[in-house]
């Protein structure tokens, strides 16, 4: 990925993808980046799952399309059944890692301290960290929004976080997978927030995405919001229309 003042837009294949489909998306973006994705406006990152992480980074080599992944372990190696370190991920040619996203602490109880060791693993294995944020829809309602996401971040990001190496995504947990998003005028207001406690305790330049339920219908509304860097996009990234449509909406 290139400079933070760029906009990145970051497609998360969640666990969806076999071999067939998976690199048929793949090609298809490749194929469409092929001497364009340098003149978009933003920068494109795909995470598909771990299992096809090496033959997308393949598939898209030399496109301008980076390769993520969707989680990595705090430990670089060890006794870890069934988990990814951030060590294994760049081998695989991997650029960044999403961690703390809201369906990992979720399912798997994943608490701020242990998505700060991941976003240093992340780090120390030379990734970008891809640190999500967000409140529930009962926060929401109570009116914690602001407090919950201040909380997250300060508790998820490591010191020294910085542009170069860290990204925040902010994802209110009810508009994921939900087709419903917050105003812009919500977005605006989340977004400043988060940016003045970067500002205030880590670095300004840290990019800010929004996820939960960005479309090929709504990106350009939401991605022209002042504080917003970007989009993190699960279910329209599956499909090379619409997330090649989300990319072309970064003016
Ligand atoms: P969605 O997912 O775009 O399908 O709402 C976003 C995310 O979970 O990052």
């Amino acid at each position: 990925m290139a400079a933070a003042d760029r906009r990145l837009i970051a497609g998360t294949w969640k666990m969806n993808g076999l071999a067939g489909d998976g690199l048929a998306l793949a090609s298809e973006l490749a194929r469409r980046a092929e001497g364009r994705a340098r003149d978009l406006a933003c920068d494109l990152l795909v995470c598909p799952p771990a299992t096809l992480v090496r033959e997308v980074v393949v598939a898209l080599g030399g496109s301008a399309i980076a390769v993520g992944g969707q989680d990595c372990h705090a430990e670089s190696t060890g006794a870890h059944t069934g988990d990814v370190s951030a060590e294994m991920l760049a081998d695989a040619g991997c650029a960044s890692v999403i961690v703390g996203h809201s369906e990992r602490r979720a399912d798997h109880g994943e608490g701020d301290a242990l998505v700060r060791a991941k976003a240093a693993a992340a780090h120390r294995a030379g990734l970008v960290a891809i640190v999500c944020v967000g409140e529930s829809a009962a926060e929401r309602q109570a009116g914690a929004t602001l407090d919950v996401v201040a909380r997250q971040l300060e508790g998820s990001l490591p010191a020294g976080a910085n542009a170069g190496a860290t990204v925040v995504a902010y994802e209110p947990v009810w508009a994921i997978g939900s087709g419903r998003t917050p105003g812009t005028d919500e977005i605006a207001e989340v977004h400043g927030h988060i940016l003045a406690r970067l500002g205030a305790g880590f670095d300004p330049g840290i990019r800010v995405l929004y996820g939960g339920s960005v479309n090929a219908k709504n990106a350009a509304e939401i991605l022209a919001v002042e504080g917003v860097g970007g989009a993190l996009v699960g279910g329209a990234s599956l499909t090379a229309d619409d997330f090649w449509a989300i990319a072309e909406s970064c003016r």
